[in-house]
């Protein structure tokens, strides 16, 4: 069966807009002023030059004290110690030991869907609950209050903090939040007290060259590390579904072959990266194909351009099962920022696209091949699937 060839884009005036930019005019100017790097190559050098293109959500002139600072916006050489500590904290802890916790939860969930008559929204009622209680149970919260987490990562993502620092309680996460901030809290000074088997024991605990992260540090970068992993494994595991559920021939394919269900997932970071655009402040003067950068100066790495970059890609708009390098991709970002993330992220989807081809045995799609795209003008991940389930018989 050729399943090398399906193209799902719903969208080829965003993509053809892309591809000229590619070959015509590599570094651009988006409508709000931003520099636009549109070239694979370039989006990988930039994701390097950590010196020139400084990562922040903050507002220009929003200053905060460095324990304070969000992973991504740290400056060399704090931002690679923080680094370090975390990226051993992740790799001791051993991201499979969730494995079982999500696809008991991909389960549960699937109980509920298949059990009923009429439509269900793939994303909102299977994709939504998985990534943030899974990273719940990784970071440590007890069961009982994985909606309270749910709660406090969405008032974070509406909220004015981390932009202006603050919001209309109180300044600093400590102030903005302090719901959120004093369970954090409360959990670190349990296992400083109580030592566990878990990740904040491990995070608390690691030592680096000498170097521990604050209490403050901590409970920073825990927030950080639950609200990042949230928004993007949903676009990612969505996206996937999305593909399966509107390609038959992808979807037998991975039926009959389920190990091809780790190509099906890098593919989708490819064709279809959660995050399609990184946002960069400029911090001092650069040029890049003859376009002077200044400090100030705002700059967008073109992720989805980068990904569909025909110098690297051969027909680069398909969905292809059998890429020769399937990892070779900039959906978990570049350089000494890359994605923290990425096994976790992986299993997840995973875990959850086994969990619904093992349980689903079809999937009645209510609009085929329309992808409602989510309006945030940084993610890739359809809003909503409609779809009726037929349970397999067991
Ligand atoms: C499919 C899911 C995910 C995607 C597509 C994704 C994508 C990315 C990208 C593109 C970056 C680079 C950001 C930049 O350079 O400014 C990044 C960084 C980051 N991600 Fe992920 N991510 C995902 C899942 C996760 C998960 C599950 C976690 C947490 C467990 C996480 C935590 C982080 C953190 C903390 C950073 C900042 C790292 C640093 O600045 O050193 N991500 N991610």
């Amino acid at each position: 069966m050729d399943v090398s060839g399906i193209d799902q884009l719903a969208e080829p005036a965003e993509s053809e807009v892309l591809a000229h930019l590619r070959a015509t005019c590599p570094v651009s100017r988006t409508p709000s002023g931003a520099w636009f790097l549109a070239r694979n190559a370039d989006v990988l050098a930039a994701t390097k030059d950590v010196h020139t293109f400084r990562a922040s959500f903050r507002e220009p002139g929003v200053v905060v004290p460095d324990e304070e600072q969000l992973i991504n916006e740290i400056p060399e050489p704090r931002h690679g110690e923080v680094r370090k500590v975390i990226n051993s904290a992740i790799a001791a802890h051993k991201i499979t030991r969730v494995e079982g916790f999500c696809r008991e939860l991909s389960n549960e969930l699937l109980n509920d869907l298949l059990s009923r008559d009429g439509a269900i929204d793939l994303v909102h009622d299977y994709v939504m609950p998985i990534p943030n209680n899974v990273i719940a149970e990784l970071l440590g919260a007890k069961r009982e209050d994985f909606n309270k987490w749910a709660t406090w990562s969405d008032e974070v993502v509406q909220g004015t903090w981390p932009t202006q620092n603050r919001n209309e309680r109180g300044e600093g996460l400590a102030g903005a939040h302090p719901e959120f901030t004093a369970y954090v809290d409360e959990l670190i000074r349990e296992r400083k007290v109580t030592p566990k088997d878990d990740f904040i024991t491990r995070l608390i605990n690691t030592e680096i060259d000498g170097r521990r992260l604050t209490d403050i540090e901590t409970r920073t970068q825990l927030v950080f590390l639950f609200i990042s992993g949230n928004e993007t494994t949903r676009h990612l595991i969505s996206n996937l579904l999305w593909t399966i559920v509107n390609n038959p021939d992808i979807e037998r394919a991975l039926r009959d072959n389920p190990d091809l269900i780790n190509n099906a997932i890098e593919e989708s970071l490819r064709h279809d990266p959660p995050v399609k655009v990184l946002m960069r402040n400029c911090e001092q003067e650069t040029t890049v194909h003859g376009e002077s950068m200044c400090p100030r100066d705002k700059v967008a790495f073109g992720i989805l351009s980068a990904n569909r970059d025909e110098e690297l890609y051969e027909n680069p708009h398909e969905f292809r099962l059998d890429r020769p390098n399937p990892r070779n991709h900039l959906g978990f970002g570049g350089g000494p920022h890359v994605c923290p993330g990425a096994a976790l992220a992986r299993l997840e989807a995973r875990v959850a696209v086994e969990e619904f081809l093992r349980r689903v045995e079809h999937c009645e799609v209510f609009e085929p091949g329309v992808y409602d795209e989510v309006p945030v003008f940084w993610a890739r991940g359809p809003a909503h699937l409609k779809v009726r389930l037929t349970p397999h018989k067991v």
